[in-house]
């Protein structure tokens, strides 16, 4: 797959559905996080993962799960989020799939009421970033023992009508499924109604 650039039907990021996805959402995570890039010696399972209130997503590539972003507000208005955990598997890289899970997050916390998001952002992707509408804030920062970058970016108000639905653009709100529309029930999390 590295190296093609994935139709943009077969792409599309869900939150996970039931625990076989999140143990496959974990799977992904510690494959990139501490496998390939050890930024974590034993597991990159943190307290935010316990949290009531945190969403974890899958990016898919047609039947196949391929990555992973998380989320959380920061505050309890849930005014400030942290989108973090962004990781495609190696062999889908350059495929398309980074930049709609950067967008689902995006999307998902303006729906829920989001101003902000903020992430840490390893420094050698400072651009895939602002190509996608984030700014950097400050210097250079460690975090996680990593030279990372604070980026933020402003969340929007979601009014579109759900991808697959007449009128819609899929504007920023990711490509391929929505937020709302693809929430599996049985998953606990906050009301993602519109
Ligand atoms: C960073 C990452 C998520 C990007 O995912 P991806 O699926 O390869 O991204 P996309 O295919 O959506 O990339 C979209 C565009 O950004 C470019 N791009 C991807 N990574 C980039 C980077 N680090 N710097 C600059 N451009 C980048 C792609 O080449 C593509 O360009 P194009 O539209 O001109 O073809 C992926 O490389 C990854 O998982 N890396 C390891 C984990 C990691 O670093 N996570 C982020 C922590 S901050």
């Amino acid at each position: 797959m590295t190296g093609l650039r994935a139709p943009g039907d077969l792409l599309f990021c869900r939150l996970v559905a039931e625990p076989g996805e999140l143990a496959i959402h974990h799977r992904i995570r510690h494959q990139i996080f501490v496998g390939e890039q050890q930024l974590f010696p034993e597991s990159d399972v943190d307290a935010h993962d316990a949290r009531e209130d945190v969403l974890h997503v899958l990016g898919w590539c047609g039947e196949v799960p391929a990555g992973t972003v998380r989320l959380y507000p920061l505050d309890a208005g849930g005014s400030s989020w942290q989108g973090d955990r962004l990781a495609v598997l190696p062999e889908f890289r350059a495929a398309g799939l980074g930049t709609p899970l950067v967008r689902f997050a995006v999307a998902t916390a303006g729906r829920l009421g989001g101003v902000s998001m903020l992430a840490h952002v390893q420094v050698a992707n400072e651009r895939f970033f602002t190509r996608l509408g984030w700014t950097r804030q400050g210097d250079v920062e460690l975090y996680v023992g990593r030279l990372h970058l604070l980026m933020t970016i402003a969340l929007p108000t979601c009014t579109e009508p759900a991808v697959g639905q007449e009128g819609s653009t899929g504007l920023g709100c990711q490509r391929g499924g929505d937020p709302v529309q693809r929430r599996t029930p049985g998953v606990r999390k906050p009301d993602l109604g519109q």
